[in-house]
């Protein structure tokens, strides 16, 4: 008994003389509040990471200052390159300066980040504009946008809408983007501004030619962060969420290293910083090499289970689908063949299976997370079809079937 109980003594003792972390909240980015985000992108600001981009959206919005009204603006750039961030930065920093100027700025920011239907999306346009409350149904597309309208239809100034993600609209988005780009600014008075961020370079080939003919555009790009911006971002990360030198030399210029040469994604990064500290807490060292490579290797299997595992089961059915229909191989297969291999796979588990349109929104959805690459053939004559591609490595692609067919109640 003593035993057990010095064990567990000495146990806690020691993890806490090697305590890693100090605050957790900045290694995960879910934790951290706006405004601290924004404080924490204050200091990489001032280290000059995003100084192309901040100076396109500077000469872009400067205009406004003018009293003038610039078009609309689009930001292309791959996850987590830093566009929501420098976006919200940038438009939280032209109110102010525009209120010391006496001229009238309103900023929205419309979230899209998770794919939702035409209804949702002006739902939750209303909701921001105060014109509505959160509803399922029992009110129409038209009486949304009347509504949006009319909770505009005094307001003179400038209003700056950023939508983000705004390829994310996943039922009737012309009817959406018709609404944003003709309707709405005919109907009120003030001067509106899109802000449209994707991850889609190709995003606006999808629009009703209507829609694009009438949408007068600057584009500006996120570059992927390199190695040097990594490090000053993850340095910074660093010196708040860890305790000092629990670092191993040469750590971040690793990890740094590794993101920008896979994604140059930030986010990516500093979860692989939250993995490794989160690994050496529980082995009681610091941080080193060694557990870095560790969790890079338990974050790919990790992100891509939890993320199947909680997706609608419709999801889950459409992944299913393809790994069957490929054989869990990199090799490639049409919609129409994945297609019939969905319609199996609802059989056999006893779920209404969706048309092939619906389905086509679910391989979209996929391709958004990197689950699956889906690319655009043209065939000539015979028209354009769609080719499908599994992109992970072997061993996830196993441990994904397994679980799916477990969720979906299939035997082993
Ligand atoms: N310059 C930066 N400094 C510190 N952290 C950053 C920086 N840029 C990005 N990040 C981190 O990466 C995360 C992703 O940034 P952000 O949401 O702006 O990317 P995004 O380009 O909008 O990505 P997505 O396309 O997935 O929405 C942020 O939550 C932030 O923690
Ligand atoms: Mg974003």
């Amino acid at each position: 008994m003593e035993n057990v109980r010095s064990k567990i003594v000495s146990q806690i003792q020691h993890m806490v003389r090697h305590a890693v972390v100090r605050d957790r909240r900045f290694l995960d980015d879910e934790q951290l509040i706006r405004s601290e985000q924004l404080e924490v992108l204050e200091e990489i600001f001032n280290a000059n990471v995003r100084d192309t981009e901040i100076r396109e959206l500077s000469s872009h919005f400067a205009p406004v200052l003018r009293g003038d009204h610039p078009c609309h603006l689009a930001v292309w750039g791959k996850t987590g390159t830093g566009k929501t961030l420098t976006c919200l930065y940038f438009l939280n920093l032209l109110a102010e300066m525009c209120k010391g100027k006496d001229i009238q700025i309103r900023h929205e920011h419309l979230d899209l980040s998770t794919p939702r239907p035409c209804f949702r999306a002006l739902n939750d346009l209303a909701c921001l504009l105060g014109a509505s409350r959160r509803v399922k149904k029992g009110i129409s597309l038209e009486e949304l946008m009347v509504r949006i309208e009319a909770s505009l239809a005094r307001y003179k100034g400038i209003f700056v809408l950023f939508v983000d993600e705004c390829d994310h609209v996943r039922r009737d988005r012309d009817t959406f983007m018709t609404f944003l780009v003709r309707r709405l600014p005919q109907q009120i008075p003030s001067k509106l501004i899109l802000v449209l961020t994707s991850n889609r370079l190709d995003w606006p080939d999808q629009l009703d030619p209507r829609v694009k003919s009438f949408l007068k555009i600057n584009e500006l790009i996120f570059k992927p962060y390199d190695a040097v911006d990594l490090q000053q971002i993850l340095g910074i990360r660093a010196d708040k969420a860890l305790l000092p030198g629990i670092l191993a030399a040469g750590v971040i210029e690793k990890i740094a290293g590794l993101a920008s040469r896979d994604h140059g994604d930030a986010r990516k990064a500093v979860a692989l910083l939250a993995k490794s500290a989160y690994l050496a807490e529980k082995a009681g060292t610091s941080i080193t090499m060694a557990l870095v490579d560790q969790a890079v290797s338990e974050l790919d299997q990790d992100r891509y289970l939890s993320l199947l595992r909680t997706a609608p089961r419709q999801l889950q059915a459409a992944m299913a689908a393809v790994i069957h229909a490929t054989n869990g191989s990199d090799s490639t297969v049409g919609t129409g063949e994945a297609y019939d291999s969905y319609r199996s796979f609802c059989t056999r588990t006893d779920l209404p299976p969706l048309t092939g349109r619906a389905f086509g929104d679910l391989l979209n959805e996929l391709d958004t997370y990197s689950l699956i690459r889906t690319r655009i053939l043209s065939r000539g004559r015979y028209g354009r079809s769609r080719q499908i591609t599994l992109d992970l490595p072997e061993n996830v692609i196993t441990r994904i079937s397994e679980t799916l067919d477990q969720n979906a109640g299939l035997p082993r």
